[in-house]
């Protein structure tokens, strides 16, 4: 074969990988009862957004829920809705701030002993107040500490005190809750786009690990969902309610990497074939606007 017709044969061979990959991921065909990972779920950041989505929605599906989060009244005020929805299913609170020093660690595995563990969402997380170029952040040490407590220390430390039980269980499902922002550079939320490549390339490389000892581990990348954090008030076709999107993710707990959720999985499609310059022009200008805007309205404030 002359080396045009090898080059040729090598490009079908990955374009025909890429499409599979995508389209099983798109559709994915394996549906998991997840009952079956054992009684209770953990949800970190579960008062609000994306992780109250997954605790009511795990509850509704049979199990038995732990609320991590900061605010008491909050965790109260969750707990009291699940009981309300789901009289059988037993919900415990802990509040501690995950942006604080990992004696945090120490108090939940005393609040967890001896409870069976079959899920655990790592889902908190911190982003900037508005995009910023990492050199003019305010308060930038600050930020640096508290967004690698809360989005990088929070996964390594909750998956190491939790995965060792499953293991030797050999059931058990952790869904770490990444982002499309640590998939590829964002700039102008360059911390937040690192602690979240962070957390997708721990988990696939322990789902790696774990593929043959009866642990499924996630890396779950979202595009935009409606939430505080990401400040979309209002769902569309790419940014989904907290509820569409947790139940779509739910159903594809047997990937070990996914958007969750079908628009998102097209948009990361179609992002992982701009080459990286063009990628971060097109990123800068887009968060260059919302930093524009947000500066203005403080502005104004003021
Ligand atoms: N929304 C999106 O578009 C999007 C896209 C991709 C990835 N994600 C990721 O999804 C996860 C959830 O995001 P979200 O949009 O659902 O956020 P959200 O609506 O702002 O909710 C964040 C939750 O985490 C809790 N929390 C925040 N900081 C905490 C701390 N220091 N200690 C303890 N709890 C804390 C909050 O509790 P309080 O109520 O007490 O503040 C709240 O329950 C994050 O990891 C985020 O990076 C989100």
């Amino acid at each position: 074969m002359g080396f045009l017709a090898t080059t040729g044969a090598f490009a079908l061979v990955y374009v025909a990988a890429r499409l599979a990959a995508f389209f099983y991921r798109l559709l994915c065909p394996v549906k998991l009862n997840i009952k079956k990972f054992g009684e209770w779920a953990i949800v970190t950041g579960s008062t609000d957004g994306i992780g109250r989505a997954y605790a009511i929605e795990l509850a509704k599906r049979g199990l038995n829920i732990i609320l991590i989060s900061r605010t008491k009244e909050k965790l109260e005020q969750v707990a009291k809705e699940i009981n309300e929805k789901n009289s059988d299913v037993h919900v415990k609170t802990i509040a501690v701030d995950f942006t604080k020093d990992s004696s945090i660690y120490t108090t939940i595995r005393e609040e967890i002993r001896g409870l069976d563990i079959g899920i655990l969402v790592n889902n908190v997380g911190m982003s900037y107040e508005y995009p910023e170029l990492f050199d003019k952040v305010e308060d930038s040490a600050k930020l640096v500490q508290n967004m690698i407590r809360c989005n990088v220390d929070s996964v390594a430390y909750m998956t190491q005190m939790i995965l060792p039980d499953m293991l030797q269980k050999r059931r058990g499902l952790i869904v770490n809750v990444s982002s499309v922002s640590g998939r590829r550079p964002v700039p102008l939320l360059g911390l937040y786009s690192g602690t979240k490549g962070f957390v997708d390339l721990f988990s696939r490389s322990l789902a790696a690990e774990c593929a043959t000892r009866g642990v499924l581990i996630q890396s779950l990348c979202p595009g935009f969902v409606v939430s505080k954090l990401s400040g979309i008030r209002k769902s569309s076709l790419f940014s989904p309610t907290p509820e569409q999107f947790v139940r779509s993710a739910i159903d594809r707990v047997s990937l070990p990497f996914t958007t969750g959720y079908w628009a998102h999985e097209l948009q990361d499609f179609g992002q992982s074939l701009l080459p990286d310059f063009l990628s971060n022009k097109l990123t800068m200008l887009v968060l260059g606007g919302v930093r524009a805007k947000a500066l203005k309205k403080r502005n104004k404030g003021q």
